[in-house]
């Protein structure tokens, strides 16, 4: 199957890349000694980056109490970790903005967005540590799927078409199609953009948690949060609900292990309980969605 998505890669020569700035700058936060001077000179030196780091840390999603002027103000507020998942991600919806897809942007973002606000929530619960890293690889489990609706785009569309009032999964249906999947195809994407290992581990392996063997707690939890977002999505033409297979158990069993009887008795009384939570999480999707993806006026 990876030999099949390497093959698709090659002959791309577009693929949407991160702006070097960027990449320094989330490399920087990611080191263990960060110097707040540093950063802040790093995102000054490129005033479009400064300038979406002011746009977006004063829009309704972060709600300052008043408004923030400053580069230096804006890495207080936020921190270094969400500064760091706020830039990644603005950068990469953007990477993909103009190119001509097989579904819906919106409900592919809503979904992604979805399955990273319920990601970083069971985190919370479950005290697995790093809530942003969970919350953005959550946002970025389904990346392979913009590469092929896009480089794949006719064969991508007539597939999504002929699986809908199916039970066949879009993965599934890739393979059948592709011989490789969105999982495979994005693991060759978050390579190309170095991506630490973790965050790739999880891109390929959401829909097979048990082959997980870096952070197999973190790819539960995204794997968990994904089939939860599945089964209550309107978003049909990329997702569908189905019922819990051997990847779903298996982070079932991750989870349990990890936290005891804190996360409920069975895996559906564990997603009841997400259920409860789900529309506070909508609304916090709806306001990530405007603010990331809408361009101000
Ligand atoms: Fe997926
Ligand atoms: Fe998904």
């Amino acid at each position: 199957m990876m030999i099949r998505a390497r093959r698709l890669f090659k002959d791309v020569s577009d693929l949407p890349t991160i702006p070097a700035i960027v990449s320094r700058v989330i490399a920087k936060l990611d080191s263990p000694e960060i110097e707040p001077d540093e950063i802040c000179d790093l995102i000054l030196s490129d005033q479009v980056l400064a300038a979406r780091v002011i746009r977006i840390v004063n829009s309704p999603l972060y709600r300052p109490t008043s408004q923030i002027s400053s580069v230096k103000r804006a890495l207080l507020y936020l921190g270094f970790k969400s500064i760091r998942e706020m830039i990644l991600t603005s950068y990469l919806i953007e990477g993909f903005k103009d190119r001509l897809q097989s579904f819906d942007m919106k409900l592919f973002w809503m979904h992604s967005f979805g399955v990273g606000a319920l990601s970083r929530h069971i985190s919370e619960q479950i005290g697995y540590g790093d809530d942003e890293k969970a919350y953005l690889v959550g946002i970025l489990h389904d990346i392979g799927k913009v590469f092929l609706g896009h480089y794949c785009k006719e064969q991508y569309g007539r597939m999504l078409n002929g699986i809908s009032n199916t039970s066949l999964t879009t993965h599934e249906a890739e393979f059948e199609t592709f011989g490789t999947t969105h999982c495979e195809v994005g693991l060759c994407l978050a390579q190309r953009w170095n991506f630490p290992s973790s965050y790739c581990e999880v891109i390929a392996h959401h829909h097979s948690s048990e082959f997980s063997t870096e952070d197999r707690l973190l790819t539960a939890i995204v794997c968990l949060a994904d089939f939860f977002c599945l089964s209550h999505d309107s978003a049909s033409e990329v997702a569908q609900a189905s019922i819990p297979g051997d990847s779903e158990e298996n982070a079932w069993n991750v989870l349990k292990r990890f936290s005891g009887e804190s996360v409920g008795v069975s895996l559906e009384h564990f997603l009841s309980e997400l259920s409860d939570r789900y529309q506070e999480i909508s609304r916090e999707v709806d306001l990530l969605f405007k603010t990331m993806v809408v361009e101000p006026a």
